[in-house]
């Protein structure tokens, strides 16, 4: 029997990985064991009581205004014992969170087998996005098994110098997920309140964003919802105080913005679906808004999604607020251009990326 220990400690990655605990549970020959780091307390615990996930670890790291180090060390510090206990055959991981980075250091200390899942994502830029895009290049040093979502991923790797062999093209998770959240008759609070108006859906919360880059994304956002009286906002707020403080200095105010608590995936993935149009820095939802048809204006400087923004469906602005504010007016003006955008093809994958990671895994010379 071969065992394996996923390990995870955000929303995003939960989300992520949640179809592929699912797939492993079903196999015989698999002993699934999953352990999380819980660098999120509330927005991983909404994921994990969706999908009925019960962790047998749970490391209960989170504290308010944690650092990156403190991240890190907590997490080295705790993991040790339980993969001493364990030993597990393969740790995988997923994506680029801090979370990431230290259970593959404490996986490779262990001379465990590290599988990465969302491999081969870059920027090549050290600080955009920051911590992650060093994160994902310090896992992608040290694992044993790369499952990239797309060729272009795979690619990176390749030029990388990774060993061709341990490269998986999969497709990304992100897309299986929404097979178990979207209903096309969900009907809810939120959706009863935007009515027959557009509705942006808006997620800011990245590090690097914190301070300037958000007031200047905010001030756009407040231009628009003065220039189309049909458009409404929701804004499910992160739990980082730093955010909400932002969050409610610009918007608190305005009627037609709803600021609310982060929504458990099966609400926020349906209301994607309800949406005209999302903003947001997130890296996930620049995966699942293609999937869904929906034009994704991107705040930030860089996206490791290139092939979304190759396939037109995202817009990378940056977070100059006259950029967005432009390219966010020609959009809700432009009949043509949003259609285009909504029926441009989702680059992330069938459906099927975790039953094809669980098929590798499971084979006898990993
Ligand atoms: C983390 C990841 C980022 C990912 C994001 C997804 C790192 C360094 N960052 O960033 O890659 O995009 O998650 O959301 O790995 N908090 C709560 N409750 C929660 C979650 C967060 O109160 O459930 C607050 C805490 O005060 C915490 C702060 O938010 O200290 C920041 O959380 P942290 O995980 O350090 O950073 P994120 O910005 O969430
Ligand atoms: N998400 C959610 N509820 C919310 C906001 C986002 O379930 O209120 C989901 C979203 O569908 C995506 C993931 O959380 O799957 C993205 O998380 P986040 O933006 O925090 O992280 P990132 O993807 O930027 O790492």
């Amino acid at each position: 029997m071969k065992k394996i220990m996923l390990v995870f400690g955000t929303r995003p990655e939960a989300i992520k990985m949640a179809p592929l605990i699912k797939e492993l549970e079903k196999r015989e020959n698999i002993k699934t064991l999953v352990c999380v780091t819980a660098q999120h307390r509330e927005m991983l615990d909404q994921v994990l009581d969706i999908f009925n996930i019960v962790p047998d670890y749970d490391l209960d790291i989170m504290k308010e205004s944690q650092t990156l180090s403190y991240i890190t060390s907590s997490i080295l510090n705790k993991i040790d014992k339980i993969m001493k206990k364990e030993s597990p055959d393969v740790v995988v991981v997923h994506g680029d969170t801090t979370t990431t980075f230290a259970t593959s250091l404490a996986a490779f200390y262990n001379k465990i087998k590290i599988a990465h899942v969302e491999a081969g994502l870059r920027t090549y830029n050290k600080y955009s996005p920051y911590p992650e895009e060093i994160n994902r290049q310090m896992v992608g040093l040290i694992s044993d098994y790369n499952f990239a979502p797309t060729k272009l991923t795979a690619n990176n790797l390749i030029e990388e110098g990774k060993d061709k062999g341990s490269i998986f093209i999969t497709g990304n998770t992100a897309i299986d997920t929404l097979a178990y959240t979207i209903d096309e008759d969900y009907y809810d609070e939120n959706i009863e309140w935007v009515g027959d108006s557009r509705l942006i859906l808006l997620t800011v919360h990245r590090r690097e964003n914190i301070g300037k880059a958000m007031e200047d994304i905010f001030e756009a956002v407040r231009k628009v919802l003065e220039k189309f009286e049909d458009i409404k906002v929701i804004y499910p707020l992160h739990k980082n105080p730093e955010v909400r403080k932002y969050a409610k200095k610009y918007f608190a105010d305005l009627d037609r913005v709803k600021l609310i608590e982060p929504l458990d995936v099966v609400k926020f993935h349906n209301l994607i679906n309800k949406s005209y149009l999302v903003m947001t820095d997130s890296g996930g939802i620049q995966e699942e808004a293609p999937a869904l048809g929906k034009p994704v204006l991107v705040l930030r400087n860089e996206t490791e999604r290139k092939e979304g923004v190759e396939s037109g469906t995202l817009r990378l602005l940056g977070t100059d607020k006259e950029n967005i504010f432009k390219n966010t007016c020609e959009i809700l003006e432009n009949e043509k251009i949003y259609q285009k955008i909504s029926s441009s093809k989702n680059p992330y994958g069938d459906g099927r990326a975790s039953e094809k990671i669980a098929d590798i895994l499971q084979r006898e010379d990993i």
